[in-house]
């Protein structure tokens, strides 16, 4: 939702600024600009449309000069005012003086532009980002960061924000209030940005501000303050992954690398997890890293909350923990779960899982809990998020950076961390044995190779996808497991290949869905609980009879299906509860096809952004 960057230090900032821009288009691309400080002041080029828009803008001097060594940037996902290059950012003061970039929404900003215009202010865009500028100007009076916290007091809503100001050169603002934002601790240059992908070129030593938090860029050093303008001190982290990570690796689109980061990501995962204790030697489960230990698993009830694909994944940890350790589970959509009247128990413990760790239903919903008295545990991929700043223990899904918009990587080992969590509830409450354990470790690591194999044979899912390319319509359906599978493959379905897609608990299908179903209509059975493919079955040839193309992804020791459906997909053979790691996969593969052959970028949906960190 809007990426930010900023650069001071002793190198052309613009060209900087567009090459970390472009590490953060992933979080909005319908317009973009750079503001750059330099000897002849203020300069800003901005542009709607992709980020390539406004190169060609700055090469064809359309732009202006943009030199200097300090400058800001942004990319955006529109909430206030329609794309426009009016409406992109950076957005200045009247006179030109002060450039602010912002991720987030100014809740208030609507009185705030009152009161400005009441004092002689006139605005030039629709956003709510432009009355910053403004503000800051009113309190300027040569010091830029007293402005700036004069400005914040005012200020209701989130925002991450970038200032820079002529007539206070040689230094960059950075606040933050629930939106995220890193600083990158450089020799002889500093920036800041929304994610650590923008960073990596220059720096692994970060800083991650805090809420209130501010943070005074020069080229040496960093300085820290809260909001009230109390000097503050911060730890430096280093972050491991390199910058070959944020790549594509080779792959025409992030999504397909990221699909077949799976295999690694899932024993990156799993592997640091794993312990083996003897004599005589036993392997076993070890989340003391987390900080996990018999006290958490007194709980009475597991309640899992997430968005999107998140909770995809939040359904399959109820089905897991149920399965496994027979405490109560329950699945709980966050942006629904924020608004209802939940019902707390102190032994409740609450599982939150956010690949960004910075979705704003999410956190609100992780805070609530927070406040209730219950324990929680984050399950996200971004270190230093803030949802592993406030949770009570973290567990990072080692995918490393997941740029496509579409979730794939983080969605298999969120589902890695869950397992483990619950196959160590279960270890403690007596619903495992420890003899029991190592098969479950065993099945978790050869997940990893089975993928492998899966992705090896991608061709039989692109020419699928080629036969299906017409379809109009695709349901997926399932039961149990499976279930919650069809629902992350329709999401991804239509995500980036906009595709009717739907998913459907199988056992519903006559209860109404069966009444969509026709012979535009392709439907894809996930089939790997055992006890149930008499089912499945009957329920594949309810809608074959219909008029609808069929096909089942099942195990490769399966043929009960061959009969059945058109077409059969094999996954290798897995523990039923572990399936969904690998079924998932070639739905995965198809969404990716379906939009390559429709000439849609799939790592850039329309409408969507990769973080969601407003309401
Ligand atoms: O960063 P999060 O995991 O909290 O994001 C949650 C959803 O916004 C996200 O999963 C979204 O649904 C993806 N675009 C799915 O591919």
């Amino acid at each position: 939702m809007c990426g930010i960057v900023g650069y001071i230090g002793s190198e052309e900032a613009a060209p900087i600024l567009i090459r970390g821009l472009k590490k953060l288009e992933y979080r909005g691309y319908d317009s973009a600009g750079i503001a750059v400080l330099g000897a002849g002041g203020l300069e800003v080029c901005k542009s709607k449309g992709a980020l390539r828009f406004l190169e060609e803008k700055i090469q064809s001097g359309t732009g202006k000069a943009l030199t200097g060594s300090a400058g800001i940037g942004h990319t955006r996902w529109a909430t206030h005012g329609e794309p426009s290059d009016i409406n992109s950012h950076p957005h200045t003061d009247v006179s030109g003086k002060i450039a602010v970039v912002h991720n987030g929404i100014i809740e208030n900003h609507a009185k705030l532009k009152a009161w400005l215009e009441a004092h002689g202010v006139s605005f030039r865009s629709e956003t709510d980002t432009e009355v910053i500028a403004h503000l800051i100007d009113f309190h300027f009076n040569g010091d830029l960061l007293q402005a700036v916290l004069e400005a914040l007091k005012r200020l209701e809503g989130s925002y991450a924000l970038g200032i820079i100001c002529e007539e206070d050169p040689e230094r960059i603002i950075a606040v933050r209030r629930e939106s995220p934002l890193v600083i990158g601790a450089g020799k002889g240059e500093n920036l800041i940005a929304s994610d650590v992908p923008a960073l990596l070129e220059h720096t692994r030593d970060v800083y991650y501000l805090e809420d209130r938090e501010a943070a005074v860029l020069y080229r040496d050093h960093v300085e820290f303050y809260s909001e009230e303008g109390e000097v503050r001190r911060k730890e430096l982290s280093h972050v491991e992954w390199d910058a070959a990570a944020a790549e594509k690796g080779g792959y025409a689109h992030f999504m397909l690398k990221e699909i077949h980061d799976q295999p690694k990501a899932l024993t990156d995962t799993l592997r640091p997890r794993l312990k083996t204790d003897g004599p005589p030697a036993r392997r076993s489960i070890s989340l003391e890293e987390i900080g996990f230990d018999g006290s958490w698993a007194e709980a009475g009830r597991v309640v899992i909350a997430a968005c999107g694909t998140a909770w995809h994944a939040a359904m399959i940890g109820k089905y897991a923990f149920e399965h496994l350790t027979r405490i109560p589970a329950d699945a709980d959509i966050a942006s629904e779960y924020r608004y209802r009247d939940p019902i707390f128990d102190r032994k409740d413990i609450f599982i939150i899982i956010s690949q960004s760790g910075e979705t704003a239903d999410t956190l609100a919903a992780m805070r609530m809990a927070k406040k209730s008295g219950a324990r929680i545990i984050a399950i996200t991929n971004v270190v230093g998020s803030t949802l592993a700043r406030e949770a009570d223990l973290v567990m990072y899904t080692w995918a490393g950076p997941e740029i496509a918009v579409a979730s794939t990587k983080a969605f298999t080992t969120q589902l890695m961390c869950i397992y483990l969590i619950a196959l160590q509830f279960g270890l403690l409450r007596g619903t495992i044995t420890e003899e029991g354990l190592p098969g479950y470790i065993d099945a978790l690591e050869q997940l990893s190779g089975q993928a492998d194999k899966l992705l090896a044979d991608k061709e039989t899912i692109q020419r699928f996808a080629y036969q299906q390319f017409n379809k109009s319509k695709v349901f997926y359906m399932g039961r149990l497991f499976d279930y919650a599978v069809s629902l992350e493959s329709a999401l991804k379905l239509k995500e980036v290949s906009y595709t009717h897609s739907e998913a459907f608990a199988a056992g519903e299908l006559k209860h109404g869905p069966i009444a969509l179903v026709d012979d535009s209509t392709l439907v894809v059975a996930i089939c790997t609980q055992s006890a149930l493919f008499e089912k499945m079955d009957s329920n594949i040839k309810e809608v074959k009879a219909r008029g609808a193309a069929t096909a089942v992804i099942t195990y490769d020791d399966v043929s009960r299906f061959d009969k059945t459906a058109d077409v059969v997909f094999r996954i290798p053979r897995t523990l039923e509860s572990l399936s969904p790691i690998l079924s998932v996969i070639p739905c995965q593969l198809y969404a990716y096809y379906i939009a390559v052959q429709r000439g849609l970028d799939p790592d850039k949906p329309r409408n969507l952004a990769k973080s969601v960190t407003v309401e």
